[in-house]
């Protein structure tokens, strides 16, 4: 069968990029519409699929497997792929592709961001001055300084150094956990501490660890009492790293003086969860990577995985 005759579904809206660079390549069935591809035509598609270009907005699993006969390969448009069983997908000897490396920079730049805010409070000064109130400013408090302070970042992989080196640009000391200890952690400018020590040593704490079943809850009742009085706490990783009821109280407390959250658990967070009724936690929905640049970057990259495994190339990035 020759490459062109190959099918290629998507679970959802793809970038014009990716449709550029699969169309003439191979038979592609893209869903360009809002939301996820009408039940009985999915069902059609999968029958038929050689590859699943994944938007990351479906669950990946033996139930869907078992649908898919004819299935390869799946490349999905994230680092991320917490939603895809890949026990069931090797069973099965379906690759999996995914695109870390490209979103780098974007998902460090809103960690980042979420750092500075909740250090100094950015988005409650604009609610507040939104709220006609500029006049009762002091009503907000102060701020603390970034500078001197201790940032402990979780996960040191390619994201935590990259926000590692951002936060060493506001003059803070960067100690890390991680599995491994990094073998550049000198260079990087990062001291490697036990789990224990980084809870007891940070101002500030930045998650950026991959979800799996040693990370799931890490942040538990546990974890909050044993960190410092007032830290400052950020999660750009995935909502279930946390505990979100241990997360509400600490803040509810001021155990924890402000986190900023790019991920929850649950995703979507409802408008009127309990988390957002707290003064000290500003949300953002799941955009570390929502960039124009950084968006086509990874789909560029799903795209290509996809081709490269079909044509029984190695992946750009493979899950092994
Ligand atoms: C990823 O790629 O896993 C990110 O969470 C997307 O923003």
């Amino acid at each position: 069968m020759s490459l062109k005759e190959k099918i290629v579904i998507c679970s959802g809206k793809i970038r014009p990029v990716a449709i550029e660079y699969l169309q003439d390549k191979v038979t592609l069935k893209s869903w360009q519409q809002r939301g996820r591809v009408p039940e009985p035509q999915w069902t059609v598609w999968l029958q038929e699929a050689d590859a699943l270009y994944s938007a990351g907005n479906i669950r990946i699993d033996e139930a869907l497997l078992q649908k898919a006969p004819k299935l390869q390969v799946i490349a999905q448009a994230s680092v991320g792929y917490d939603n895809i069983d890949v026990e069931a997908c090797r069973a099965h000897n379906v690759k999996i592709g995914n695109t870390p490396g490209v979103l780098v920079n974007a998902v460090a730049d809103i960690a980042y961001g979420l750092l500075i805010d909740t250090a100094r409070g950015i988005v409650r000064g604009h609610l507040h001055t939104k709220s006609g109130l500029w006049g009762e400013r002091k009503a907000m408090g102060l701020g603390v300084d970034l500078y001197g302070k201790t940032l402990g970042v979780v996960g040191f992989g390619d994201i935590g150094s990259a926000i590692a080196k951002r936060a060493q640009a506001s003059g803070m000391r960067v100690i890390y956990h991680n599995r491994h200890r990094r073998l550049n952690d000198a260079a990087l400018g990062a001291v490697y501490v036990s789990w224990e020590e980084l809870l007891q040593s940070s101002d500030f704490i930045v998650v950026a660890v991959t979800l799996n079943p040693s990370t799931q809850g890490m942040f538990n009742e546990a974890a909050f009492a044993a960190i410092k009085d007032g830290v400052r706490f950020v999660n750009i990783s995935r909502g279930k790293v946390v505990d979100t009821e241990a997360l509400y109280h600490a803040l509810k407390s001021g155990k924890v003086a402000a986190a900023g959250l790019d991920v929850t658990e649950p995703e979507p967070l409802p408008g009127d969860h309990l988390l957002l009724t707290l003064p000290n936690i500003t949300v953002t929905p799941h955009m570390a990577s929502a960039t124009e640049e950084t968006r086509d970057e990874m789909a560029l990259v799903t795209a290509q995985n996809i081709v490269a495994a079909l044509s029984g190339q190695p992946m750009l990035a493979q899950v092994k």
